[in-house]
C-alpha cells in the first residue's frame, strides 16, 4: 500500500510517500521560517501565497524520491485540520485535485493525529507500527495535551493546557534570555547549566493532569528585570528547562500510573528537547513503562505522519469525497476522562 501524504497546515510545505503505513519512501518538507522570521511569528497570507508556490514542485520531489507514479499510489491522505485557513486549502485543493485527476481515494486527517503517528514511523523496531493502548504527550507550540489511545484512532483527553503551551513557554522563555532560535536554541544554553542552582516555581493544577507554565515564564520575567539576577545565563536556562520538563515529566508518569499503561509516545516539537527526553526515559524506566520519540525530524511538522495515519485510515475503508472540508479549529476529541489522584479518603473518580 502506497500513500501519498500533504501537509500545509502552519509554515511548512510538506509531500511524503508511505509503503506499507511506516515505511517513508519519499519525503520532502519545506520549511518558510525564513520568510516569516522578521515578523516574529507566522503571516497567515505570507503563508499561503508561500504554500502556493511550493506545493506542486514539493509533490514532485516526494513522488521523484519514492520512485513512483500516480498510477502506483493507493490513496492520498491530506491535513485538513485545524491550521491557518488559507495555508489548509492549499494542501487541500491539491490532494483534491489529484484524487480527481488519477481517480484515487482521498482522506482528510487530523494534523494532531498525524503527530502521534509520527511515533510509529521508521521503527525498524516495531514492524507493524502502532501499539496501543498508549498514553501521550502531544508537546509543541500550540499544545500541550495528554492523551489516552485506547485503540487505533480512538482517543481520549486525559489532560490539558491551562494558559500557555510549552512550546511557547520555550519561546517566550528564549526570547527572555535574548536567544534567538526558541526552545532549541534555550535547549543548547541549558546544557551547560547546572538545573538546581537557580529555582522555579512547579504549578500544581486541579485536575492534577492539566498543565500551566504562566507561573514559571512570570518567575523567569522578574529574574530578567532584577540587576542582580542569581546564577549565569546557562544556570536560568537550565532551571526554566527543568521546572518545564518536570511538568511534564511528573504528569506523564501519573497518566501511566493512573491508567495502567506502559506505552508512552511523546511528540511535537517539544519532543526534540533534549532534557524532557532524558527524564522521560529515566522515569519510564523507574515504573517500567516504555517511552517513544519520533526521529528528530519528525517532530515537527511533516508529511510522513500525516501519510501514516491516512493509511491506516484508508485501510479501514475511510474515504472523503471532493467535498472535503478545512477547520480552523477542531478538537481531536471531546471525550474527557478525568482522573484524580487517589487519597486515603478515597478511590480515584
Ligand atoms: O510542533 P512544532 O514544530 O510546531 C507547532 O507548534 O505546531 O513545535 C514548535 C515548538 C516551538 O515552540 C519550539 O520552540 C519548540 O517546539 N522546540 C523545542 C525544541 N525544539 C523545538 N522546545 C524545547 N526544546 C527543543 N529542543
Ligand atoms: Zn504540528
Amino acid at each position: 500500500m502506497l500513500v501519498l501524504g500533504i501537509e500545509s497546515s502552519c509554515d511548512e510545505t510538506s509531500a511524503a510517500v508511505v509503503a506499507h503505513g511506516w515505511t517513508l519512501l519519499g519525503h520532502v518538507i519545506a520549511s518558510q521560517s525564513e520568510i516569516h522570521a522578521p515578523y516574529g511569528g507566522v503571516v497567515p497570507e505570507l503563508a499561503s501565497r508561500r504554500h502556493v508556490e511550493l506545493i506542486l514542485p514539493v509533490i514532485e520531489e516526494a513522488m521523484r524520491q519514492a520512485g513512483v507514479t500516480p498510477a502506483a499510489l493507493s490513496g492520498i491522505a491530506v491535513t485538513n485540520r485545524p491550521g491557518l485557513i488559507g495555508s489548509l486549502l492549499v494542501g487541500v485543493t491539491a490532494a483534491k485535485a489529484m484524487a480527481l485527476a488519477h481517480d484515487l481515494p482521498l482522506v482528510g486527517i487530523h494534523h494532531l493525529e498525524g503527530h502521534l503517528f509520527s511515533n510509529w514511523l521508521e521503527r525498524p523496531d516495531r514492524p507493524g507500527g502502532a501499539v496501543t493502548p498508549a498514553v501521550a504527550l502531544v508537546a509543541s507550540g500550540g499544545h500541550t495535551e495528554l492523551y489516552l489511545i485506547r485503540d487505533l484512532h480512538d482517543y481520549v483527553i486525559l489532560g490539558r493546557r491551562r494558559d500557555d503551551a510549552a512550546g511557547e513557554a520555550f519561546d517566550k522563555g528564549a526570547r527572555l534570555l535574548g536567544l534567538a532560535g526558541g526552545g532549541a536554541a534555550l535547549d543548547q544554553l541549558a546544557r551547560s547549566g547546572d538545573p538546581t542552582a537557580v529555582a522555579f516555581p512547579r504549578t500544581r493544577t486541579d485536575p492534577p493532569l492539566d498543565f500551566s507554565f504562566s507561573g514559571v515564564k512570570t518567575a523567569l520575567l522578574r529574574l530578567t528585570q532584577r540587576s542582580d539576577p542569581p546564577g549565569t545565563p546557562a544556570d536560568i536556562a537550565a532551571g526554566y528547562q527543568h521546572a518545564i520538563v518536570e511538568a511534564m515529566v511528573e504528569r506523564s508518569i501519573l497518566a501511566l500510573e493512573l491508567t495502567g499503561v506502559a506505552t508512552l509516545l511523546v511528540c511535537g516539537g517539544v519532543a526534540a528537547n533534549t532534557r524532557l527526553r532524558a527524564r522521560l526515559a529515566e522515569e519510564c524506566e523507574r515504573i517500567g513503562a516504555t517511552p517513544l520519540f519520533p526521529p528528530g525530524p519528525l517532530c515537527t511538522d511533516n508529511a510522513g505522519m500525516i501519510a501514516a495515519a491516512g493509511a491506516s485510515r484508508l485501510q479501514r475503508g475511510e474515504r472523503h469525497g471532493l467535498e472535503l472540508e478545512t477547520f480552523a479549529r477542531s478538537p481531536l476529541t471531546t471525550e474527557c476522562l478525568c482522573l484524580s489522584v487517589p487519597t486515603a479518603a478515597g478511590p480515584a473518580r
